[in-house]
This record gives structure tokens, sequence and C-alpha cells, in this order.
């Protein structure tokens, strides 16, 4: 039986997967380091500083900056970021996740979010969304990244359930194995999963009980 969701944020819930996107590029350019939309995919759900890592190898200078210059590399694109994110609103809410989320309450669904990024919190506040949320894992304290299984793992815990009472909905294919590995159900959007979907519009709570009793 479906008892809880636990999400993945961007891409997911609001298209800040481009935002990071633009940021990343607009950085990598300025240090000679040309990223395209298809190594992009490497970076999804992957941690602030280890997508720095994979720029760095990617244009062959993995090992040209110091720890201190990479911080600063991180937190200048992060800048950059919090720039591009900044009007965001709840306008900025894919199609379909408001509803379900609402829909998920209303049937006593527990919510949480499982993402890896620190900006996380400040984005549900400018969506509007953050009381729809039972748990919020604080991705500081996670030890491995995604594909680990960990963030997955910290979620079910903050929200008391088993991985066979939830489902959870990543864009990233770092985040489906994170996902997999945790034992859970995975709904991909726009990647593969237990169940691949196309839009967030095709997301409601009707479809994701239908998953749930598919898989059990
Ligand atoms: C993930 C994104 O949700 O968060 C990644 O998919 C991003 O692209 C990561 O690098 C960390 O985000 P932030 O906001 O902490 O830099
Ligand atoms: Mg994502």
């Amino acid at each position: 039986m479906l008892k809880g969701v636990i999400f993945d944020l961007d891409g997911v819930i609001t298209d800040t997967a481009e935002y990071h996107y633009q940021a990343w590029a607009h950085l990598a350019n300025e240090i000679g380091i040309k990223i395209d939309k298809k190594f992009n995919e490497n970076l999804k759900g992957i941690s602030r500083m280890e997508s720095l890592e994979l720029i760095l190898k990617h244009g062959n200078k993995a090992d040209a900056y110091t720890k201190e210059e990479k911080i600063a590399l991180a937190d200048k694109k992060n800048n950059h970021y919090k720039e591009l994110i900044k009007k965001m609103t709840k306008k900025d809410i894919l199609p379909g996740i408001e509803n379900l989320l609402q829909e998920l309450k209303n049937n006593n669904i527990k919510i949480a979010l499982a993402s890896a990024s620190r900006n996380g919190p400040m984005i549900l506040k400018s969506l509007e969304i953050e009381d729809f949320f039972d748990y919020v894992v604080n991705p500081v304290h996670i030890k491995n990244g995604k594909p680990a299984p960990d963030i997955f793992l910290d979620a079910l815990k903050g929200i008391n359930l088993k991985a066979y009472e939830v489902i959870g909905i990543e864009d990233a294919i770092a985040g489906v194995e994170a996902i997999k590995r945790a034992g859970i159900i995975a709904i991909g959007v726009g990647v593969k999963a237990d169940v691949r979907v196309n839009s967030t519009e095709e997301l409601n709570y009707d479809f994701l009980v239908k998953v749930a009793e598919s898989y059990t």
C-alpha cells in the first residue's frame, strides 16, 4: 500500500535543471571548457563539488586548480545560479506537481524531499510548497551522494516508512539508481526507471497508486 512519496527537486518539481546547466556552462566557458546538454545529463543529481570535478575532468583540467580555487569556482557558479532562480515563483512549479502534492496530502500520504541541492529549502519556499513536506533531507549530512542510496534511505527514516511503502520520483539517471539501490519503486521523468513518464503532467495520485499496486 502506498504510504509515502519521495521527490527529487530539480527537474521534477521545478525546471531548475535548466538553470543549473546555464550556470555551469557559463563557468566552464570562463575557464576554457565547453559543455553541452548531453554532457550535462551526467551532472543531474550530482552535488555541486562533484559536478565541478566532472567538468574539470571533461576539460582535461582535473589537476589545474587547488582545493581553495575549486571552492571559489563552485561558489561562483552557485552565486550565478542563485541570481538565475531569484525570480522563481509558484508559476515555476512543473505541470501536475501542485495538484499531486495536494492529492497526496488529502490521502494522508507522507511527502519527503531527497534533493542533493543545498538550495532546496529556499526553492520550496519560493514555490510556496514547503508546507506540503513532512521531511526534507539535509544533503550536507549525507555522506555518499546519488547514485548511492543514502539520501533516499535518510528520507525513509525521516517519514518513518519502509522502502516497499513508498515511491521515489526522479529525473536523473543517478537519482533513479539511488532510488533502486534503496529498494524503492522508481518513477523516472524523462528517464528510464521502473515506470517512465515523459512529463510531470502524467503524475497524479491514482497513477501512483496503480504503480505501487503493480509492484507489490
Ligand atoms: C541536484 C541537481 O538536485 O542538486 C544538480 O540535479 C546540482 O544539478 C545539485 O548540482 C546540487 O545543487 P546545489 O543547489 O546545492 O548546487
Ligand atoms: Mg533532478
